[in-house]
């Protein structure tokens, strides 16, 4: 009776425990209840076209900078990235392109994004990471646009990241991973 009793005890412990890392996971400024995929202006819209296009001859060193400042930001993500950083830059400059390309219609995308969230989950990616990356993006923009990063261009682009990760983030209040 005893033992049983301790067992019950262990176990309710446990599944609480696990309960609170579910929760802490999703702690980020993107995770949101429905995600609004039309928010950008038609002037945003071109803002972030018009600076995506300068950045783009510059991507190999911008992807450089942003690996070097989320690594800066954020330590402990060095050691989810398992395979060779240029290669993984050029698959995260060829994403972005996608959705700068697709910005008057991102719904078109929301699928895509939505299978690289549950790919993030696997890569054991957590949530409150996207708030880093964001920040880091950002940066990178700013460092490669100088004065052309205008207050105007880095709210839409904020808007623009805002987005992608909230899609993202849907995945992960999703127990499946089919
Ligand atoms: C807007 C957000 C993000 C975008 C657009 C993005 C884009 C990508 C892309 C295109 C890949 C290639 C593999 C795939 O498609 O599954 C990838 C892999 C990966 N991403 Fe992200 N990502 C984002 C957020 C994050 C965050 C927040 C982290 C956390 C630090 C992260 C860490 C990783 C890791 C660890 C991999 C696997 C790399 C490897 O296998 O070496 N990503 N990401």
């Amino acid at each position: 009776m005893m033992y049983g009793l301790l067992i019950f005890v262990g176990l309710l412990s446990f599944w609480m425990l696990y309960r609170n890392t579910g929760e802490q996971q999703l702690e980020s400024h993107y995770v949101q209840e429905e995600v609004d995929t039309a928010p950008l202006s038609p002037e945003q819209i071109k803002l972030i076209q018009d600076s995506w296009a300068l950045v783009l001859p510059i991507k190999v060193k911008a992807a450089e900078l942003f690996y070097a400042r989320l690594f800066e930001l954020d330590p402990t993500a060095k050691a989810l990235f398992k395979g060779k950083l240029d290669f993984q830059g050029d698959k995260l400059m060829t994403t972005i392109s996608v959705v700068v390309d697709s910005l008057n219609d991102l719904e078109s995308v929301v699928p895509i994004l939505h299978a690289m969230g549950k790919r993030h989950i696997i890569y054991k990616v957590r949530a409150e990471q996207y708030d880093i990356v964001g920040a880091a993006f950002l940066w990178v923009l700013e460092q490669g646009l100088g004065d052309l990063f205008t207050k105007e261009t880095k709210e839409a682009w904020t808007i623009a990241y805002g987005i992608i990760a909230s899609v993202m983030l849907e995945a992960y209040s999703e127990s499946d991973l089919d």
